[in-house]
């Protein structure tokens, strides 16, 4: 089999990439090892960037998102029993998020590949790319007990963190940054109106908690917990206490509660991988870093790597330049870094930090006063939450 650019993931890096790049002509195939309903069924962060529906709207896939996204041109601050609101958009001029689930978003690029025609690999294993460092990769995998070769130009490897691009890599190539923190989140999704039309990011001395939405109708909301917990150990009612215990009588008051349909706690890390270029094999998306989901900015970095990627790409079927390509993980890493860094220091400043002791958390108070009262802290924080630019 021969194809242009083989792309290993259908995540939302492998599956907007590949609709880019055949937009513009360009063939590809997506290996992906898990099940089709497994890529459609995994729930993530919802927040998206204008410069993410711009691209998705390049792709021709933002009709739904269009229909079912929300706006929401501000968020709430909670803390010392009140909410505080940043205008987000008085503080950028004009610009806004939208909130829409990654769930969905799968679902659309799913559609419109199938639609299109293209093909995806689905429970493709061993998958392994090879020859990068030369003229003529290649990747195989095996389905259904058989192996195949795929020879292409380019391997885009859109594979998230634990996949196997990054580790194909030789060790001393590649040099990695990483941090832990010291809890997780536990999510849920229930079918309830959201407790404010707007996102609450709380923080309280018995930990953080977000207040976010998938619709007018669907609720999507988070607490801290001590990274070891297990979500058995945490029933609906549990849950629901933990929350409203968290945010300020005016929010609280108005969490509508009902059973969840979706209860998950995920670990919190800081990662980047430099460079994201080995030859003609390149990590885009979580393959090559991730950040707290604290901001949402995991999905966004994904769709910038993409954007940097398709463009150069496109250079060099187009117009037989690689400059673009060559570029692509030093404008990565630029705009990589400074998401990292504002998703550190968002959950820096909103969560109980278990060695933080009392001088950390008047620290946190300091700084929390600060943000809401001060113009240009606010600023920073409205312009690192639409998007910096590209
Ligand atoms: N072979 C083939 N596919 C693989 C392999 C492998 N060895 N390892 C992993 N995959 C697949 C996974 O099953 C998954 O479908 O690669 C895909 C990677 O998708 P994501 O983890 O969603 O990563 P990415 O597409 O970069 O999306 C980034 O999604 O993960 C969230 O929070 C993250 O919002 C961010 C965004
Ligand atoms: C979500 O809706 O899942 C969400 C929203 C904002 C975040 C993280 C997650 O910062």
């Amino acid at each position: 089999m021969r194809t242009q650019v083989a792309i290993i993931g259908a995540g939302p890096s492998g599956l907007l990439l590949g609709q880019l790049l055949a937009n513009s002509g360009i063939s590809n195939i997506v290996l992906e090892r898990a099940t089709r309903d497994h890529v459609l069924g995994r729930v993530r962060a919802g927040v998206l960037e204008q410069g993410t529906i711009d691209l998705l709207d390049e792709a021709d896939a933002a009709q739904r998102l269009r229909g079912k996204g929300l706006r929401h041109e501000g968020i709430s601050l909670a803390f010392g029993n009140r909410l505080h609101r940043i205008d987000i958009a008085d503080l950028t001029g004009g610009k806004g998020v939208m909130v829409y689930g990654q769930t969905e978003l799968t679902r659309d690029l799913v559609d419109k590949r199938e639609l299109a025609g293209l093909t995806t690999v689905y429970e493709a294993l061993n998958v392994e790319p090879h020859g990068f460092g030369g003229e003529a990769p290649s990747v195989a995998y095996e389905k259904d007990g058989v192996t195949h070769h795929i020879h292409c130009d380019f391997i885009a490897g859109c594979d998230g963190f634990h996949g196997i691009s990054r580790k194909s890599v030789p060790e001393a190539a590649i040099k990695t940054y990483e941090r832990a923190y010291p809890f997780g989140w536990l999510g849920i999704l229930a079918e309830v109106p959201p407790a404010h039309h707007e996102l609450i990011y709380a923080s309280h001395p018995k930990g953080f908690a977000l207040c976010s939405m998938r619709s007018t109708h669907r609720s999507r909301y988070y607490v801290q917990c001590p990274i070891d917990d297990k979500v058995e150990d945490w029933s609906d009612d549990r849950f629901w206490d933990e929350l409203r215990g968290r945010l300020p009588p005016e929010a609280a008051a108005h969490v509508v509660t009902g059973p969840s349909f979706e209860k998950s706690i995920a670990p919190l890390r800081s990662f980047v991988a430099e460079p994201m270029r080995f030859g003609r094999l390149f990590l885009v998306g979580d393959a090559a870093h991730i950040v707290p989901p604290t901001g949402a900015k995991g999905l966004n970095l994904a769709a910038s790597d993409v954007r940097y990627l398709y463009w150069g790409l496109r250079e060099v079927y187009q117009e037989k330049s690689e400059a673009g390509i060559d570029a692509y993980s030093e404008k990565a890493l630029s705009r990589v870094w400074k998401a990292v860094r504002f998703s550190w220091w968002m959950t820096s400043l909103l969560h109980r930090f278990p060695d933080a002791g009392d001088f950390g958390r008047r620290i946190q108070e300091a700084e929390l006063d600060y943000l809401v009262h001060s113009r240009a802290a606010s600023a920073s924080l409205a312009e690192n939450y639409v998007g910096l630019p590209y």
